[in-house]
C-alpha cells in the first residue's frame, strides 16, 4: 500500500475525492497526513469526519520558507510518506523541499497546461477565450504549475460560461484524474524520462482524457 501526503489549502473536494477512492477500493493507498498551511481549510474537517491524520504547519509562524517547509518534510518523513500529492495547495515549493522527494510530488492544476498557469486559471480560460481547457495531474519541479505532465482532461469552453461555471465543470475530471495517478504510482507504473512521463501499460490516444482512466 502506498504511504500518502496530502498538502491543502482550502475546500478540499480533491482531498475528499481520494479519500472516497481509497474508502472505495479503487485506490490501494493510505493518507498518512494531511498537512494544511491553513488552520480554517474545509479540507481538516473533511480529515475529522474520515479519522485521517492531520495537522496545520502556517508558513507565518515560521521565520523564513525554509524553516516552513523544513516543517513540512519533518511531518512527512516522519510518517513514512512515499508520495506527497499536492490537493489545492496554494504555496509554491522550492527546490530544498522538492529535494526530500525526486519525483515523487504530484499537483492538480485547472488548465491544460502550460496554458493558464498560477491563480484562477479558469477565470484566464474564458477571459482569454479559450474554446477548451481542463486538468492536468503533472509532477513538481521548481517551475509553476510547469513540470512534466502525467495526465490531461480536457472539456469545453461555452460561449456563457464564468470561471465558476468552467471551474465545476473541470472539478469534475480533477476528482478522477487526481485519483487515478495516485493509483498509478500504487502501481509502480509512472516512468519518467525528462519532460517525457508514460504510464506504462495503460491506453494513450482517446478523449476526454489522455491516457485513459481505468479505475472510474
Ligand atoms: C482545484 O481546482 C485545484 O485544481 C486548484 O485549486 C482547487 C482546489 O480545490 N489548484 C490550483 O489552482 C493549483 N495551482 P479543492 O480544495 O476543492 O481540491
Amino acid at each position: 500500500m502506498l504511504k500518502i501526503g496530502v498538502l491543502v489549502s482550502g475546500r478540499g473536494s480533491n482531498l475528499q475525492a481520494i479519500i472516497d477512492s481509497i474508502e472505495a477500493g479503487k485506490v490501494n493507498a493510505k493518507i498518512e497526513i494531511v498537512v494544511s498551511d491553513n488552520p480554517k481549510a474545509l479540507a481538516l474537517e473533511r480529515c475529522r469526519k474520515h479519522g485521517i491524520p492531520y495537522t496545520t504547519i502556517e508558513q507565518k509562524n515560521h521565520s523564513s520558507r525554509k524553516a516552513f517547509e523544513e516543517a513540512i518534510v519533518k511531518v512527512l518523513k516522519e510518517k513514512g510518506v512515499e508520495l506527497v500529492v499536492l490537493a489545492g495547495f496554494m504555496r509554491i515549493l522550492s527546490g530544498h523541499f522538492l529535494k526530500h522527494f525526486p519525483n515523487r510530488v504530484i499537483n492538480i492544476h485547472p488548465s491544460l497546461i502550460p496554458a493558464f498557469q498560477g491563480l484562477h486559471a479558469q477565470e484566464q480560460a474564458v477571459k482569454f477565450g479559450a474554446k477548451f481547457s481542463g486538468c492536468t495531474v503533472h509532477i513538481v519541479d521548481e517551475s509553476v504549475d510547469a513540470g512534466p505532465v502525467i495526465v490531461q482532461a480536457v472539456v469545453p469552453v461555452l460561449p456563457e460560461d464564468t470561471g465558476e461555471t468552467l471551474a465545476e465543470r473541470i472539478l469534475k475530471w480533477e476528482h478522477k484524474i487526481l485519483p487515478q495517478t495516485i493509483q498509478w504510482f500504487a502501481e509502480n507504473r509512472i516512468k519518467i524520462d525528462g519532460r517525457k512521463v508514460i504510464v506504462e501499460g495503460a491506453k494513450y490516444g482517446e478523449l476526454p482524457v489522455n491516457p485513459a482512466l481505468e479505475i472510474f
